[in-house]
């Protein structure tokens, strides 16, 4: 009997504390979400890639890679303009982590050299000089106390690769693997999160519309597919091998990089709702759906076998995961990392019966006159359509956990005044809170694309998203910060959306 009012007792002590500490944890969820302040937790970075910041395409051992190859022979494509000096980080480097703790940065998003590594693309022979830029890099954000995000493959595959057909080879997986797995070994001791792939519809599909003016017999359809199932494979890959491999001693996170612009219907009407749909799938779901559910979404396995079989393939353009194959990518991926910048209304388009992703897509697109021009003219600036995207993922990967790894305003004159970029940045960055507080997306961090203005590929040196402005005439690239630099400061020091 005393033992049974005992335990009561204690059953009803405990149910009390329970609704006590429940009742504290809400008030304190329910004060954590104020709108206009950011979780001190909350990363704020900005981001490069190799490529388009470095230059000293050639020194020290480092090999062409296929951006080297394609802005030295066909620059027409891409506004007359090369990497080869770029902002000229290989040399100027110290400069930028300067910039960086000018603006009291906490996280940087960087891409390797995959061609500065590995020369010959393949793992036999290692480019010492390469590594070692990459060592005296981190070293600098480590002696300024800025947390490195770094991107394995940022585009610039070794031109030796492509030459055996890039990412449409399925060899290019092993390659890759072997590639990251020299990543992880030489700066996994400093890295914690990692970025496997960035954007891989952008140059498995985004590409074509440059490489089919020099290759016309490109057979589009098929490449995309290709390119991208190697992608996903290589990733899922590289995944697996840091889990087993370095995890217990590196204690890192890894995933992939996607890209997905907010897709809503033109009208409220059923078909144009399944349009926008449709193009979130093709567009994130093509590598999300493998990664997180083991296969490709089903619309998209539909619609092009049905497709490829209309326009007399024997098979579908879309290549089908063995089982094992699906036990492997299902699950490959610690966190999702988005880059996401504007926002289109979307409508179906009539069927055209050549080969190719956009007409498997089979959508059409528009802007609203409404939303504001940047730099570039497809990307008008709509900050909601933000909040939309990370609900998306939110809705139909289970509330993943969630970075911005890219988002940015253009423009292209590198005014030192932007005040255009600074209210895109804070109509953003009040989108991304409402987000986390009113939708309960899971969002981490925000990393701003891009720190310094940079070789902005097929729009070379054209379009500037930079914090900072470079000065590409002259001779060391002088470096100036902008106001958003300032603005983005006092931002990351308040975690405060100012009025
Ligand atoms: C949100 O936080 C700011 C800054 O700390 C504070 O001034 C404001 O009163 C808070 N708002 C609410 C609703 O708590
Ligand atoms: C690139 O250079 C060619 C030859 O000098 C010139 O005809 C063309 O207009 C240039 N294109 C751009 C975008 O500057
Ligand atoms: C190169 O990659 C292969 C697998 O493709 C691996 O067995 C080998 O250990 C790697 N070599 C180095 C030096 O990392
Ligand atoms: C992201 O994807 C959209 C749609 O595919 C594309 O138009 C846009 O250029 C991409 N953005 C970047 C930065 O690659
Ligand atoms: C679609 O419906 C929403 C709410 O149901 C409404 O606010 C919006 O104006 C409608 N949009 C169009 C284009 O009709
Ligand atoms: C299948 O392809 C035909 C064209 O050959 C098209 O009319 C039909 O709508 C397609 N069905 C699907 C589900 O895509
Ligand atoms: C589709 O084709 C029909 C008939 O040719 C045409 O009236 C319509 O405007 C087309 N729709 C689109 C979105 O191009
Ligand atoms: C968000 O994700 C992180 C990392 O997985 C986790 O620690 C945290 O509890 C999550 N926050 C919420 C509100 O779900
Ligand atoms: C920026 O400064 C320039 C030169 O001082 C001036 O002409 C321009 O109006 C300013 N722009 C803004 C947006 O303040
Ligand atoms: C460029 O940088 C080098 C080394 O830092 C320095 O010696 C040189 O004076 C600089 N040139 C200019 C034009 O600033
Ligand atoms: C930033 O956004 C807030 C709304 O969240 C607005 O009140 C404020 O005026 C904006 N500030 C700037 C500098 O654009």
């Amino acid at each position: 009997m005393y033992r049974e009012t005992n335990f009561c007792i204690e059953r009803i002590i405990f149910c009390v504390l329970m609704l006590i500490s429940y009742y504290f944890n809400r008030l304190e969820a329910a004060d954590t979400c104020n709108t206009s302040i950011f979780p001190s937790t909350f990363k704020f970075g900005a981001g490069t890639s190799a490529f388009q910041i470095e230059g000293g395409w050639n020194e020290d051992g480092k090999s062409r890679s296929s951006w080297d190859w394609l802005s030295n022979t066909y620059s027409i494509y891409l506004n007359n303009a090369t990497g080869n000096v770029a902002s000229d980080s290989y040399h100027q480097y110290k400069q930028d982590v300067a910039s960086m703790v000018a603006m009291g940065l906490q996280n940087y998003k960087f891409s390797l050299s995959w061609s500065r590594i590995l020369p010959k693309g393949l793992n036999y022979s290692i480019n010492q000089a390469g590594v070692k830029y990459y060592h005296n890099l981190l070293d600098e954000l480590e002696a300024a106390g800025i947390e490195p995000l770094v991107t394995i493959y940022h585009w610039d595959t070794p031109y030796a690769l492509d030459l055996l057909g890039g990412w449409t080879n399925p060899k290019m997986v092993d390659y890759f693997v072997a590639y990251a797995d020299i990543a992880f070994s030489l700066f996994g001791d400093r890295v914690k999160l990692w970025a496997t792939i960035n954007e891989p519809k952008s140059f498995c599909e985004g590409i074509l519309s440059v490489l089919v003016n020099i290759f016309p017999e490109l057979p589009i359809g098929t490449y995309e597919y290709l390119c991208g199932h190697y992608a996903i494979l290589a990733h899922a890959k590289a995944y697996r091998l840091y889990k087993k491999k370095y995890q217990a001693t590196q204690q890192g996170r890894v995933s992939l990089i996607l890209n997905l612009s907010c897709n809503m219907g033109l009208t409220n009407s059923t078909a144009d709702q399944e349009a926008a749909e449709r193009k979130n799938l093709f567009e994130f779901g093509w590598f999300a759906h493998p990664i997180v559910y083991g296969d490709y979404p089903d619309i998209m396995q539909v619609v092009i076998a049905n497709n490829s079989a209309s326009q007399g393939f024997l098979i579908s353009r879309l290549p089908k995961f063995t089982s094992s194959e699906k036990l492997l990518i299902k699950g490959a991926y610690d966190f999702i990392m988005v880059n996401t910048y504007t926002s289109y209304m979307v409508t179906m388009a009539n069927y055209s019966n050549s080969p190719s992703y956009q007409n498997d897509l089979q959508t059409s697109t528009s802007q609203s006159s409404e939303w504001l021009s940047s730099g570039l003219s497809t990307l008008k600036v709509h900050p909601e359509g933000t909040r939309k995207v990370l609900k998306w993922i939110s809705d139909t990967y289970s509330s993943p956990e969630i970075i911005i790894t890219e988002n940015g305003f253009s423009d292209n004159t590198a005014i030192l005044n932007d005040t255009d970029r600074i209210r895109f940045i804070n109509a953003t960055l009040t989108n991304i809170r409402l987000s986390m507080c009113s939708d309960s997306v899971n969002v981490t961090g925000y990393f701003y694309w891009s720190l310094i203005d940079s070789m902005e590929w097929n729009n070379g040196y054209t379009v500037k998203f930079g914090l900072v402005q470079v000065d590409f005439d002259s001779e060391n690239r002088t470096r100036t910060l902008k106001d958003s630099a300032y603005y983005y400061k006092n931002l990351i020091q308040t975690r405060l959306i100012i009025g």
